[in-house]
């Protein structure tokens, strides 16, 4: 579907008079379970978006026969704004966000959402909520654009009605403690021509009854192999996966549109090298990796992603083996952590321009 022209749209905006903040305890708040007081929302129809607005966060009536439910027509983002130390409220590389949200869109034959509207919405949003933007160690406003189809139809086809949303939760860490991995071997996540490198719904759907067994297993989550020959690493679902070597790193490449193009990836390959320590994006196998766990060439591996931000991997489970990883030489990875987190939170000066200071 093509972007749809639109004059620029105004956002009406009916603030709460019931604020909810005040019962929030911002010391103890587990992901994605509280919402802020204002949601965005717009309809399209007609091929064009319409009614763009604000009003205070509620639940809403969806016909039963909504399309996105039934054949999952549906996307999503995931994005955060953090608290600087001088307490203005940053939103972390928005423009990232935005685009690969419409390149999600363009797969699932769903409408792009007008850039300079995403924008506008998501700075209304949060300069309403701005006082919703947590301060202490490890937490953010964690921001979550979707779009799902809204026809009232049973049929299979492509819709021509969506609403595209935005929530925001205050959020803590989404892992607390090193995580435990199983490499997937039975089930596969993407394959080329597939969805994987877009933020559809059914990505995350489908591997819930993996994820499941993982569990039962004492897994945390699962990495998932090629689709075609279980053989290369691709991801962790919430995560990019990066694997840190004595004098490299190597993170796999999105080349074949599998992997997620994770915006906190980008911005962990470029901190790494420019700390002068080459990171390879590139096909890796997961006998290299077990091997190279062996030989002691691989020190650490963690991962990558907007909730999980950076996820130290304390075991990975494959055939039956047990690699458990030595936290003592963890440090680059402390070091990557330490380093994004002064950026986004101006805590040191921002070289990249990812920041943008509402
Ligand atoms: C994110 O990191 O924003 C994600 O979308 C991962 C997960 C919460 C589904």
């Amino acid at each position: 579907m093509t972007t749809p022209t639109v004059a620029a749209q105004p956002i009406a905006i009916r603030p709460t008079h019931d604020s909810r903040l005040a019962s929030v305890n911002f010391d103890d708040i587990p992901f994605g379970r509280t919402f802020s007081d204002h949601m965005f929302i717009m309809d399209y129809r007609d091929g064009q978006w319409h009614d763009a607005r604000i009003e205070p966060f509620a639940p809403m009536p969806i016909h039963p026969a909504c399309s996105g439910i039934h054949y999952g027509q549906s996307i999503f983002e995931g994005m955060k704004a953090y608290r600087g130390v001088n307490g203005e409220a940053i939103l972390f590389r928005p423009d990232k966000n935005i685009t690969r949200f419409n390149r999600s869109a363009a797969r699932m034959a769903m409408p792009a959402v007008p850039e300079e509207l995403f924008h506008r919405a998501l700075v209304e949003l949060i300069g309403l909520d701005r006082d919703w933007i947590p301060d202490r160690d490890g937490s953010s406003l964690y921001i979550r654009p979707f779009m799902f189809a809204t026809e009232e139809f049973i049929g299979i086809k492509v819709a021509e009605n969506y609403r595209f949303m935005i929530l925001t939760c205050p959020v803590g860490k989404y892992y607390t403690k090193p995580v435990a991995v199983k490499v997937a071997e039975r089930y596969v996540r993407a394959f080329p021509g597939g969805t994987g490198f877009a933020k559809a719904a059914g990505n995350y759907g489908a591997t819930m009854e993996p994820m499941r067994q993982a569990r039962e297993e004492g897994y945390d989550q699962v990495l998932w192999l090629d689709g075609v020959h279980f053989r290369d690493v691709h991801e962790v679902g919430t995560m990019n996966v990066f694997f840190v070597f004595k004098d490299k790193v190597i993170t796999p490449s999105t080349d074949e549109g599998t992997i997620l193009e994770g915006v906190t990836r980008d911005s962990v390959i470029q901190i790494i090298r420019d700390k002068g320590t080459p990171v390879e994006e590139r096909h890796i196998t997961i006998d290299d990796v077990v091997s190279a766990f062996h030989s002691g060439e691989l020190v650490e591996i963690f991962g990558t992603g907007t909730a999980a931000t950076i996820a130290q991997f304390g075991r990975l489970g494959f055939k039956g083996e047990q690699l458990e990883f030595d936290q003592s030489r963890w440090s680059l990875s402390d070091f990557v952590r330490t380093e994004i987190t002064a950026i986004r939170t101006l805590a040191k000066p921002d070289p990249y321009g990812w920041n943008e200071v509402l």
